[in-house]
């Protein structure tokens, strides 16, 4: 009886440690599976991924994508530390990890390193603190960014350049318009002025009858060429702007808005010329022109106010109305706005002079409207700046 006892108690025994065993065996084997799985994605991953002792600052781990970029083949890993392919001094990688270590345990920024053929390649890193085998340990995910960073740069310069292009032709439209007007002027408004001198002359000596009549008639045609060529000079490039200045410019324009579309604007203006460079009149009297057309095409039938003054060496200039507004935000950079590049030619171009732009609007509330520029332009700005009025 003791005997069949003790045989049932060893078969139990023997069929618990033969599933305990067989659990174990499926239980290892799944983590061999799964660790040999989390090495090949690790393995396969595009960014170099690697481990690095706090303390020695040795790599202890580090995936074929970091052997690739680096150029350190597994026999060098062993002797590999932080300091030999990170192409910073020696202080600020120790720095750096001080930080980290105080900060969260966690980075993510931009770090240069040098290859082992001396290559120096830009890297975004990402970095956290783990704790492994009882040792502080940094996992590293890096990812080149040499060529991004170049391609950015060079969109860069692109952008600059265009820029620097559009206020070329813009200052260039504006020669030509006004060698155009100089031109009428000079030719076109002094041959008809010489014909009204001399049909004056004629009506003098022309007897009373049906000639005086048609001479009337020429007269008053050749008054008006010289009526609408004068308007078409003003319109082109008025000769306020260069004679006198920007203050007076923008009083001749505050007088046709008025003409023009029946509404009032009122000016705000310094009692003297601000002695201005071309560059800037040019620049913020073509700016006021497109304010003053906006304001006429979106707050039709609202009194537009001006006002010019000069403060700090910089000068401003804004437009009022109260009118319906608008949102500002739907004029992003690069928004798909639907209207035309007014505002946005504003912007550039006072950029390109260190200047800028602010919008004070709401929709329903009105519209306030400050361009702000050096009174001086700096070399730099690629654009030439000589002091007029
Ligand atoms: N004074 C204003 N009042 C109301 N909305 C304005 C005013 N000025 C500009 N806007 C808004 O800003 C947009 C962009 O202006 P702009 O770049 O000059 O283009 P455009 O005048 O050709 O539409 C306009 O379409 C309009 O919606
Ligand atoms: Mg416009």
């Amino acid at each position: 009886m003791k005997l069949l006892f003790a045989v049932s108690l060893l078969i139990v025994f023997m069929i618990v440690a033969i599933r305990y065993i067989y659990r174990t065996r499926i239980l290892h084997r799944g983590l061999r599976e799964s660790e040999s799985r989390y090495r090949a994605v690790i393995q396969q991953s595009a960014e170099a991924i690697f481990l690095i002792c706090l303390q020695s600052k040795h790599v202890i781990e580090a995936n074929d994508t970091f052997m690739q970029l680096t150029g350190y083949g597994p026999d060098d890993l062993p002797g590999l530390t932080l300091y030999d392919f990170v192409d910073h001094a020696r202080k600020d990688v120790d720095d750096k990890i001080r930080g980290i270590l105080s900060g969260g345990k966690r980075f993510l920024g931009e770090r240069r390193y040098l290859t082992k053929d001396g290559r120096r390649v830009l890297m975004e890193v990402n970095v956290h603190v783990i704790t492994s085998g009882g040792v502080d340990v940094m996992c590293v995910v890096a990812r080149d960014v040499t060529a991004r960073r170049k391609a950015d740069g060079e969109l860069m310069r692109y952008q600059d350049e265009l820029r620097a292009l559009a206020s070329r032709f813009a200052l260039a439209e504006e020669g030509e318009r006004r060698r155009i007007a100089v031109g009428l002027h000079d030719t076109t408004l002094q041959t008809a002025a010489a014909v009204q001198i001399q049909l004056a002359r004629l009506k003098a000596r022309l007897p009373a009858g049906d000639e005086q009549a048609i001479l009337a008639e020429a007269r008053a045609l050749v008054d008006n060429i010289i009526r609408e060529t004068r308007t078409l000079v003003f319109e082109l490039s008025p000769p306020a702007l260069y004679e006198s200045g920007l203050v007076a410019a923008i009083a001749w324009l505050a007088e046709r808005f008025h003409e023009t579309t029946g509404e009032t604007c009122h000016v705000r203006l310094p009692d003297e010329e601000l002695g201005l460079g071309r560059e800037i009149k040019v620049v913020l009297y073509q700016a006021l022109c497109e304010l003053l057309a906006n304001a006429r095409k979106h707050a039709p039938g609202e009194t537009v106010d001006v006002a010019l003054r000069k403060i700090n060496g910089r000068v401003s200039l804004t437009v009022t109305d109260s009118g319906p507004g608008f949102d500002p935000e739907s004029l992003g950079p690069y928004s798909t706005h639907e209207g035309g590049l007014g505002l946005f030619n504003i912007r550039e171009r006072l950029d390109m002079m260190g200047g800028c732009i602010r919008f004070r609007c709401k929709k329903g509330g009105g519209t306030i409207i400050e361009l702000e520029v050096p009174a001086r332009l700096e070399p730099a700005s690629g654009v030439a700046d000589r002091a007029e009025a």
